[in-house]
């Protein structure tokens, strides 16, 4: 490979050639918006190109579970490349690592689970898990069950289905999205909750009623499926609310509606817990995983298929043949050799646990010290998960206009004191999921140079 250390020259090819995802093209192409060359990482660190070192509080797209610089992930992957680094998952073809790494899997999933199946992204996971839902209720002989209940605010990905399960506007908007057949239900929000007055169960029971009352009216017997993350990601980082999951629970096993769990952010420690099914006491049919399996050493993503689906699975095979869904790149040895060097190394420097007690200290201190803010109107968290959410007005919970930008500009305060967090799409919300392995030295660091930044931008406002 040419060497091109060279900053502006890169720039110029980066704009003049590369199409990046969810960034404003035409400020970037004019070169209205920066480029940042990222060059290496150590730890909870990265460094770009220029020398600049920025703690990652959002450890990439809260996906380098492990963090930054891993030699054990790095020469496992190196090691499969050069013993061999591919063949095919097809007619039950594998390799020792992908075999390896389903048993690690289903060693660490929620009881009743039973098979695993690679992709590549949390999206293309959840296309997977629309197409068995289908092909499962055919085989039933229920082929007017297909809905899919998703949730406002809901992230899934950004496919034609999975962009249309995700409920963020920014997602749909001029895509013609969503699709049929799936339908939005509330968002488990209660810091958003239109009346004031609701205390966190009853907000948990209306938000109940209210998706089984979307059931009814559409026909139970058309809906097959609800999706849901354990606490909700990209649409602003929201525990659930008291008795929610309960609550939620009930209702789909009354009307005979499969419970799929998107762990793509929560799965393997960010929680605190292995899965945020096992934190909420969830009993999914089928998991989505990607994100911490390999902590984004290389791409590689899953679904985990429950016992009663995975029976009805090999029914339709008797039925019909072998089932027609594939990836070329499905269990690729490279994903899979990464995937165990990185849960071995989760579980050698106990990350799950280090994740729920520095989270608990990370989460009191951003508490401690926002709590009272002027412009903070909620400190929320789980694990090594946690949000600032900011309003004009704490006592009447105005918020501000989003053309005020109050989140972007807290974000671009704590970057020029070299921490990485992330402005959330949707509301002035700020997100915190560093990697698993922070110690609360920087936990400390993080919320002091927040502090800065959340001040520095009250004083213009
Ligand atoms: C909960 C959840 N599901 C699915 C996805 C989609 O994953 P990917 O970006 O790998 O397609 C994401 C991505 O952030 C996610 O947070």
């Amino acid at each position: 490979m040419t060497k091109l250390a060279n900053m502006p020259e890169l720039e110029r090819m980066d704009r003049d050639n590369f199409f990046h995802p969810s960034t404003h093209l035409g400020q970037f192409a004019r070169g209205e918006a920066p480029v940042r060359v990222m060059a290496s990482g150590e730890g909870v660190y990265i460094t770009d190109i220029d020398g600049r070192t920025s703690l990652d509080g959002f450890a990439g797209l809260y996906c380098v579970n492990a963090g930054y610089g891993r030699t054990e992930i790095s020469d496992a992957i190196a090691e499969q490349a050069r013993k061999l680094a591919y063949y095919h998952a097809y007619v039950g073809h594998g390799t020792e690592a992908s075999i390896t790494l389903a048993k690690m899997i289903i060693d660490r999933a929620p009881a009743g689970m039973s098979k695993v199946y690679f992709g590549l992204s949390g999206s293309d996971a959840n296309e997977t898990n629309i197409k068995l839902i289908w092909y499962a209720n055919n085989i039933l002989g229920r082929p007017e069950k297909k809905k899919i209940i998703s949730r406002w605010r809901g992230y899934h990905g950004s496919g034609v289905m999975t962009g249309s399960l995700t409920g963020l506007g920014l997602f749909h908007n001029a895509f013609d999205l969503p699709r049929a057949p799936i339908l939005h239900s509330d968002a488990p929000y209660y810091f958003r909750r239109p009346d004031l007055a609701q205390s966190e169960e009853d907000f948990s029971r209306q938000c109940a009623a209210n998706l089984e009352a979307m059931i009814v009216e559409e026909g139970p017997e058309t809906v097959a499926a609800f999706i849901g993350e354990p606490v909700l990601g990209t649409g602003g980082i929201v525990p659930p609310p008291a008795g929610y999951w309960e609550n939620i629970q009930a209702v789909l096993k009354k009307h005979d509606v499969l419970l799929v769990v998107d762990e793509v952010v929560t799965g393997f420690g960010r929680l605190g817990s292995m899965f945020g099914s096992e934190h909420y006491g969830l009993e999914p049919d089928l998991i989505t995983i990607a994100k911490g399996l390999t902590s984004a050493y290389a791409p590689l993503s899953g679904v985990i298929v429950g016992e009663a689906l995975w029976k009805v699975l090999e029914q339709g095979s008797d039925e019909m043949g072998p089932i027609g869904h594939g990836w070329t790149y499905s269990a690729h040895p490279i994903g899979a050799a990464a995937g165990i060097a990185n849960l071995e190394l989760v579980d050698r420097l106990g990350l799950v646990d280090n994740a729920r007690q520095t989270g608990a200290y990370f989460n009191a201190e951003l508490a401690a010290v926002f709590a009272d803010h002027e412009i903070v109107g909620e400190v929320r968290g789980e694990g090594l998960l946690a949000a600032l959410e900011f309003v004009k007005d704490r006592d009447s919970r105005t918020f501000f206009d989003p053309a005020t930008k109050v989140a972007p500009r807290i974000a671009a305060a704590c970057l020029e004191r070299e921490l990485i967090v992330r402005a959330m799409p949707e509301g002035d919300i700020l997100g915190f999921a560093p990697p698993l392995c922070l110690t609360t030295e920087e936990a400390d660091k993080i919320v002091a140079i927040t502090k800065q930044a959340v001040d520095a931008v009250a004083r213009e406002l």
